[in-house]
């Protein structure tokens, strides 16, 4: 068996390779003068508590073996954040046209969110990992998703964390109001789409004619 650390380094390496892909093709929007539809890109390595954890609710051994790496298809994670919900499909396009990867599967909890109140479109796609001693096909999960289903998703999952799953009933109603509302949000924040975008491309043309280099430092702007 081998040691954990050499399990999960193809894993940093295709998160970190596909956060710099990602977030390129932030930059390349900007470059060409067109709004991005993304926002932000993050990524991460599930911890290997949270491995344990998912083998026990899976019932799989937790060591590193083919099995883990075929049934936890989230080890590797991305995240991918957009303005507005007709973003996603855009980004969807971009992901699936790529030739460095290969879509295995795709969730779409937009049309049909989780009862929950979960929003997101999920991509699990293979990605080949280049290492000293050959090729390494990993799999990733990209989750795509607007500001407010994020913000929503981020608060559900540290209150699932605190209450492990259990809300208490008032906690459930009042989450499921804020998916609501996230819902809603998204769909105002559409209806005056072509309002934003034309302030953020005039604000961008500003902040270009008083410091050109704004904008290069500004592509750090993504989360790590
Ligand atoms: P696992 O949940 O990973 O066992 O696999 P699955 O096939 O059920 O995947 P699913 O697409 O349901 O969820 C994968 C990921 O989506 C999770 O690890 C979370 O990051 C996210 N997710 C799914 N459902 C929820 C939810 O109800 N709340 C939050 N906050 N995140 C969710
Ligand atoms: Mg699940």
């Amino acid at each position: 068996m081998v040691p954990w650390g050499t399990f999960l380094s193809p894993y940093k390496q295709a998160v970190d390779e596909l956060k710099i892909k990602l977030k390129g093709m932030r930059s390349q929007f900007g470059i060409t003068g067109t709004t991005s539809p993304i926002e932000f890109v993050t990524g991460r390595v599930k911890p290997l508590a949270s491995i344990y954890d998912k083998t026990l609710e899976k019932g799989i051994a937790f060591e590193p073996s083919q099995q883990l790496a075929t049934e936890l298809q989230d080890i590797a994670g991305l995240r991918i954040m957009c303005q507005f919900v007709d973003d996603i499909s855009t980004v969807v396009n971009l992901i699936r046209q790529r030739d460095d990867l290969k879509v295995i599967e795709e969730k779409d909890y937009i049309t049909h969110s989780k009862p929950s109140g979960y929003r997101s479109y999920h991509m699990i796609v293979e990605y080949p990992v280049e290492t000293i001693t050959g090729k390494v096909e990993v799999l990733a999960e990209i989750q795509i998703r607007t500001l407010a289903m994020n913000f929503w998703a981020s608060i559900e999952h540290s209150l699932n964390y605190k209450y492990k799953g259990i809300f208490p009933e008032e906690i459930k109603y009042r989450l499921q109001n804020a998916a609501e509302a996230a819902f809603k949000l998204d769909e105002e924040m559409s209806s005056i789409r072509s309002e934003i975008q034309e302030a953020q491309v005039y604000f961008s043309e500003i902040k270009e004619a008083i410091n050109p280099k704004i904008r290069s430092t500004n592509e750090g702007k993504e989360c790590e």
